[in-house]
């Protein structure tokens, strides 16, 4: 087992490349790719995947056998862990030679627990994570991958707290290269662009701060640059994300400075804020949703308990009435707004009384739908020291129902008063009954009965009906930005 104190010696590109296959004599190798937990591993999956392609990998769909499977995992919680060891295992059963690289959260928090499981050939930690291609290649000496007894490991406990600019392997639009079809980019209809990393907040339940270091964020001109390639490949909306992306701060530019700069660029029609921490929403960023033609009247504010006792527990940055009030300036700012929340059930000392106060303050907001998460006992965590008696699992189990059932019900009434009105939706993908669906800037999701592709398109839809967690309705005209 290695493990490295200090950056990998050669971090350029050109390193990279030279790995052969041993499966057909001069075909490229090959990789694919599995990515669990949140948008940003997303993000950073699709960083990565450009920079194989950009080392001579050829990338397959993640259910293919590849000579190199790299696992993107994530540590949220004992069931995220758990997720990536049996996916490891399946794989494993699938094809045995196929060489394993393991790398996000899990591989951070996890790495000891990792260095056990048999078959994982490489482990590489927060802070080499987007070295991967590099480390690939270091690890074969610039042969075919093959198999490893013990395996090696790139980890670090400390993480680096300097802004970052990422390698931008997608390189030049117009040259040849990567097609929109390929896989390793994930192509999405809405690329999610990382622009922080890291959180200072602490929250006493959370380990994200534990996998992923520090606040930091992106140099913001290398921002401009992915994002206008992404348009310039014909992409109509970016999704911005981040740990704590409501905490960027690049010189002395913050988010909104940063969307300025992205609603300059032309071609650009849509710009989204994924998650946000309420606290960190400025009334200057609301006041730019509420007139800007691009950025989507659309906030997810985790709110995570409605009791003053459990929040201030957990660590939150606000009292129930404090988020409240936010809320109801966001509200009355901002027309149509989409408004999304987190909620964690089962808190430790959370009674029937603290509930009740979450259910209260639920029923009192207009949200269109609510992410419903069990509380999870991460060691190395704040939580872990309070002397806070533990929710019984079954009553955990009940809450989450009764906050999804209603949850369910938000989103259809959501749905269903955008009947009768015209919509702008971004089209994506056919769903499996066939319908064309898509996005509103506000977040409904819209399918239409369509015999074209209408795959990235922007077109007006006239909403006919919802239900089943979908608007269904009619294109009305032609598009934009096409
Ligand atoms: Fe999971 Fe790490 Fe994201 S713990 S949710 S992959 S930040």
């Amino acid at each position: 087992m290695i493990e490295i104190d200090s950056a990998p010696a050669d971090r350029s590109r050109d390193a990279v490349g030279g790995i052969r296959s041993d499966r057909e004599p001069f075909s490229p190798p090959t990789v694919s790719f599995q990515t669990l937990g949140c948008r940003l591993n997303q993000s950073e999956s699709a960083s990565l995947g450009a920079g194989f392609f950009s080392a001579g990998f050829k990338i397959l769909d993640e259910e293919m056998p590849a000579d190199l499977c790299v696992i993107n995992t994530c540590s949220v919680t004992e069931q995220a862990e758990a997720r990536c060891r049996g996916l490891i295992r399946r794989i494993l059963k699938k094809n045995p030679t196929t060489f394993i690289a393991v790398t996000g959260c899990y591989a951070q928090a996890g790495v000891e627990a990792l260095r056990k499981m048999p078959g994982i050939d490489l482990i590489v930690g927060t802070e080499y994570k987007m070295d991967l291609p590099l480390l690939v290649r270091k690890v074969s000496g610039g042969k075919a991958l093959s198999k490893r007894e013990t395996p090696m490991v790139f980890h670090t406990t400390k993480i680096s707290r300097n802004d970052f600019t990422i390698k931008n392997e997608r390189g030049n639009p117009f040259a040849p290269g990567p097609t929109l079809s390929d896989p390793a980019f994930d192509f999405a209809t809405r690329p999610n662009i990382k622009i922080q990393d890291g959180c200072d907040f602490f929250c006493s339940f959370c380990i994200i701060p534990y996998t992923r270091g520090r606040e930091r964020s992106r140099r913001m001109e290398d921002i401009l640059l992915e994002v206008s390639i992404w348009v310039a490949r014909g992409h109509r909306e970016i999704v911005l994300t981040g740990v704590n992306l409501g905490e960027y701060r690049f010189e002395e530019k913050d988010l909104s400075d940063l969307i300025e700069g992205l609603e300059a660029l032309d071609g650009l029609h849509r710009i989204r804020i994924s998650s946000i921490e309420p606290t960190t929403v400025s009334t200057r960023l609301l006041d730019q949703m509420a007139r800007s033609q691009k950025l989507c009247p659309y906030l997810h504010l985790p709110l995570q308990s409605g009791s003053d006792k459990i929040l201030a527990a957990m660590g939150r940055k606000y009292t129930r009435q404090e988020y409240l009030a936010f809320v109801e300036e966001a509200v009355e700012k901002i027309p149509n707004l989409g408004l999304g929340t987190d909620v964690m059930v089962g808190f430790p000392g959370e009674g029937e009384e603290e509930f009740q106060e979450t259910v209260s303050l639920v029923a009192s907001l207009p949200f269109s739908y609510l992410h419903v998460f069990p509380f999870s006992r991460r060691k190395g965590t704040r939580v872990v020291q309070m002397d806070l008696p533990a929710v019984h699992p079954s009553v955990v189990k009940k809450r989450s129902k009764m906050l999804c059932d209603l949850s369910k019900k938000r989103r259809e009434d959501f749905y269903q008063a955008a009947a009768g009105r015209t919509v702008e939706v971004l089209f994506e993908t056919r769903n499996d009954q066939g319908l064309f669906c898509g996005l509103t800037p506000n977040y409904i999701r819209v399918g239409v009965a369509s015999d074209q592709d209408l795959s990235g398109q922007l077109r007006p839809v006239r909403i006919l009906e919802a239900a089943g967690g979908l608007a269904r309705g009619i294109v009305v005209g032609e598009g934009r930005g096409e």
